[in-house]
């Protein structure tokens, strides 16, 4: 009997080595990557999480506009972790291939990042930062060692800050202990900024600093200051970081953009002009005196509308450059916009704007042209927001719409072309010709956002119409057909 026992838990040890051997050997088998990062999926995500003690997965849908850049980003981070031997391996998993496994991981937001540790499925560290792969390596880097330089004497500052156009620097009496230890935190969340803390007396003196104090600096010179209690928590810092990281006005560029868009802050005062006309120098004082006043509650931006690659932004706010200057709050929830209905642009006006819209009394931007005269007694039929939808979905009418912006040559160059098919078609009862400037006229439609589009909404089904984004006169020449 005994022995019988004996031989029994023997081939059961056995069977089980054996089986672990086979599974093993399954296991072992290497997960697909795609340059330096993992392809991960429901069958070998465990194997991952067990292989890698350290593993950070970008959870993404690849057709949403937001991932495209964070899966370049990533993908860069990687080859970059690769280089410098980090101990940490990437991974990325399409989250709407894995559905149910998504919803098994919690994951509610696309694109993030999870940083798993030792093999944990319940308990990652979620990454803040995915703007950028220097972002994504400083935050690694700063979650291992001291997140900020620690800086001794005013020299060591000021190579510190030469270089840098904003640092964040934390004055503790104690570097190590209390409030730093959340400056230090701080610091580890926000990879997108050069931090450093000191201690040192004469840094206090400098910045005539007494007690426990994050300071922004900027060029070397302090900005702002944010003076911390006993009560203070990260959140706190990290807010007063974000709300006055940005100049007082910030110019929208290549650079700004994600900045800007990116903000904490909601209301965005808008102000297009071109920075060369004459009254640009008073105006710019105006705004930047009202932008004083409501730092943290609204952004102040500039577009210049002299700059030639602001035309696509410009095109967003369907702001034409014979318009400018002009103001408009965005708000950024809703995307809905107001315009400051005055020509002038002094302090009073634009600080009467802003309070206005704050009281809820400024008029949203309606996104129309009046209608024009003689509007329909042309061959080509000129819509506007306002009577766009009349005309387009007649259900008795083949409407061809030209959806063109004024500024692009592209579209021009369709105008002789229109022209002669309303022409061809003007005895024709059911076909309407008609063109739209969609800079200036908001339709409830969804555009692809290289103008000129061509649609063609048929009779009766009003609702499926046909989509021809023409660059050539091929294809009109096909509508024609
Ligand atoms: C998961 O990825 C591995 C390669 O790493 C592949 O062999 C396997 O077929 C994939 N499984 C699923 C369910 O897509
Ligand atoms: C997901 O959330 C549920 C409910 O909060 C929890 O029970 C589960 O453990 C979580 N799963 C993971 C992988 O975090
Ligand atoms: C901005 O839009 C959000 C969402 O609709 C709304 O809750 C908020 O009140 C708006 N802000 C202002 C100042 O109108």
């Amino acid at each position: 009997m005994k022995t019988m026992q004996v031989y029994t838990v023997c081939s059961a040890l056995f069977f089980s080595v054996f089986l672990s051997g086979v599974l093993g050997k399954k296991v072992k088998e290497p997960i697909s990557k795609d340059e330096e990062v993992l392809v991960l999926n429901e069958s070998n995500l465990n194997q991952a999480l067990q292989q890698h003690s350290q593993l950070l997965v970008h959870f993404y849908a690849p057709l949403s506009g937001e991932s495209l850049g964070s899966i370049l980003e990533f993908a860069k981070a990687a080859s970059e972790l690769n280089e410098i031997k980090s101990s940490v391996k990437l991974g990325k998993f399409d989250v709407s291939k894995e559905k149910d496994l998504a919803k098994s991981l919690n994951v509610t937001t696309v694109p993030s990042l999870r940083l798993y540790l030792n093999g944990d499925k319940y308990k990652p560290v979620h990454c803040p930062v995915l703007k950028s792969s220097a972002a994504i390596v400083t935050w690694l880097k700063r979650r291992e060692g001291p997140s900020a330089d620690l800086v001794s004497d005013l020299n060591q500052l000021e190579s510190f800050t030469a270089e840098e156009e904003l640092v964040v620097l934390g004055l503790f009496k104690d570097v190590e202990t209390g409030l730093a230890k959340v400056f230090f935190d701080v610091a580890a969340d926000i990879a997108d900024l050069p931090f450093c803390v000191t201690g040192s007396k004469h840094i206090f003196s400098k910045y005539n600093i007494f007690d426990d104090s994050v300071v922004l600096l900027r060029k070397s010179k302090m900005a702002e200051i944010f003076e911390m209690t006993s009560n203070t928590v990260k959140e706190d810092v990290i807010h007063f970081i974000r709300v006055h990281e940005m100049p007082l006005v910030t110019e929208y560029t290549g650079e700004t953009s994600a900045k800007i868009l990116n903000s904490v802050v909601q209301n965005h005062l808008v102000l297009f002009i071109d920075k060369a006309e004459k009254g640009f120098k008073q105006i710019y004082r105006a705004f930047k005196s009202t932008a004083k006043e409501y730092r943290g509650k609204v952004l102040f931006v500039l577009i210049n509308v002299g700059e030639p690659r602001n035309g696509r932004i410009l095109e967003y706010f369907r702001v034409r450059i014979e318009e400018s200057p002009l103001v408009r709050m965005v708000n950024l929830s809703d995307s809905v916009q107001y315009q400051l209905p005055s020509d002038r642009l002094d302090i009073q006006t634009i600080t009467d704007f802003c309070q206005s819209y704050f009281e809820g009394n400024a008029k949203p931007k309606l996104q129309s042209e009046p209608i024009p005269d003689g509007w329909d007694e042309q061959p080509v039929k000129e819509l506007v927001g306002m009577n766009f939808e009349r005309v387009a979905f007649n259900a008795n009418k083949n409407v061809l719409v030209l959806f063109y912006a004024p500024w692009s040559s592209e579209s021009r160059a369709l105008f002789p072309l229109f022209e002669e098919l309303a022409k061809h078609y003007s005895d024709t009862e059911d076909v309407v010709v008609a063109r739209i400037d969609v800079t200036a006229n908001d339709v409830n439609i969804r555009m692809v956002d290289k103008y000129p589009i061509i649609k063609l909404f048929p009779a009766v089904y009003a609702e499926r119409k046909k989509v021809y984004c023409v660059t050539s006169h091929e294809m009109t020449s096909r509508v024609l057909i």
